[in-house]
């Protein structure tokens, strides 16, 4: 006859009150950054067909849902511009232009909320260039090239642009190097010693953007951006572009794609555990989710508070997701899984 066992995990699994009590992980609102996309030239807020619930705000209407979030403990927000393509040009100027849609509604966030809010801008040039890459193609011996040098020009300004408006923090996402350094020097030179660089540190060329760049109008006209993203096959690699980072001169790290990269985010963690950590649950990541529990197929409350605690699990301090309104809710309501 077998023996029973002496040593009985169980015992901490039987009730909700006991597995609540030895829980490792926790997700609070405070820690979900809402990413907001701000459109030009529209009056009222547009629905986002590959992102169900998503939409994108005239920058007139944002300070209506960052009010909404923040009544519902959500305190950090990401602002994406997208602009109408006769904007656009080259070298994506109209990026630093203050009167943009980011500059704008920063400014009227500032002025009905004061600083109650911590905004964050996408500094990037995708959205604003007519050929939709993150870097100033050349061409060289017969080939386009993403230029790096000439691209770090214009996000430095971009940068320089979203802090006099009042960005709390830039969060730059091109992947070029030496993008950090270029924006502290920008920034400090500027005065705006004060605000943060939230880099996109480990951002991988991903099939997971795709709703984004629908979204924000932002997607490659030619080519892809596998030189500057990185290969989804690497992960030690993660760990120089953050120690890059770090040495530039970033405040909080980024992990971008979360879910397909859970190992990425805790090699990163352990390898920096005194810098915070954020990860980007992405368009694709939410759309999949959306369309499942359209179809019947999942449980979409469960299934996101799983996604959701698994990428704090994994290590990321902060979760950058369009589940944040949401998830907010359900936990205002009450609702707890496990
Ligand atoms: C722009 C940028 C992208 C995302 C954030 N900033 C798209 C891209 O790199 O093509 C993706 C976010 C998402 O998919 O939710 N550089």
């Amino acid at each position: 006859m077998p023996g029973f066992p002496e040593l009985r995990p169980r015992r901490l699994r039987l009730t909700k009150a006991i597995r609540d009590l030895v829980a490792e992980t926790l997700v609070s609102p405070s820690q979900l950054m809402m990413p907001i996309f701000v459109k030009e030239g529209i009056k009222e807020p547009e629905p986002i067909p590959s992102m169900p619930g998503q939409y994108r705000y005239p920058p007139e209407r944002v300070v209506d849902v960052i009010r909404e979030a923040l009544d519902l403990g959500i305190k950090s927000f990401l602002l994406f511009g997208v602009v109408p393509d006769e904007k656009k040009d080259l070298r994506g100027t109209y990026a630093y232009d203050p009167r943009g849609p980011v500059p704008t509604a920063i400014r009227l966030i500032r002025r009905e909320l004061g600083w109650e809010p911590a905004i964050f801008t996408d500094v990037c040039i995708c959205g604003y260039t007519t050929h939709g890459h993150c870097g100033i193609p050349v061409e060289r011996h017969g080939r386009q090239l993403i230029d790096n040098d000439s691209t770090l020009e214009v996000i430095a300004r971009i940068a320089v642009t979203h802090a006099e408006a009042g960005a709390d923090f830039v969060a730059p996402s091109g992947m070029m190097d030496g993008m950090v350094s270029a924006i502290r020097e920008a920034l400090d030179d500027a005065g705006y010693t004060e605000v943060g660089i939230m880099s996109y540190a480990v951002k991988y060329a991903s099939g997971f953007y795709g709703p984004f760049r629908e979204a924000a109008g932002s997607a490659p006209r030619f080519g892809d951006r596998r030189s500057y993203q990185m290969d989804p096959r690497n992960a030690m690699e993660a760990i120089k572009e953050a120690m890059l980072d770090i040495e530039e001169g970033a405040d909080i790290l980024m992990v971008k794609p979360a879910l397909a990269y859970l190992d990425v985010i805790r090699l990163v963690k352990e390898a920096f555990p005194q810098y915070p950590l954020a990860a980007y649950n992405v368009s694709a990541e939410y759309s999949m989710v959306k369309a499942a529990a359209e179809k019947g197929w999942i449980d979409e409350k469960l299934v996101t508070m799983e996604i959701i605690t698994a990428i704090r699990r994994a290590g990321a301090d902060i979760v950058i997701t369009y589940h944040a309104l949401d998830v907010a809710r359900w936990l205002r309501e009450g609702y707890s899984p496990f």
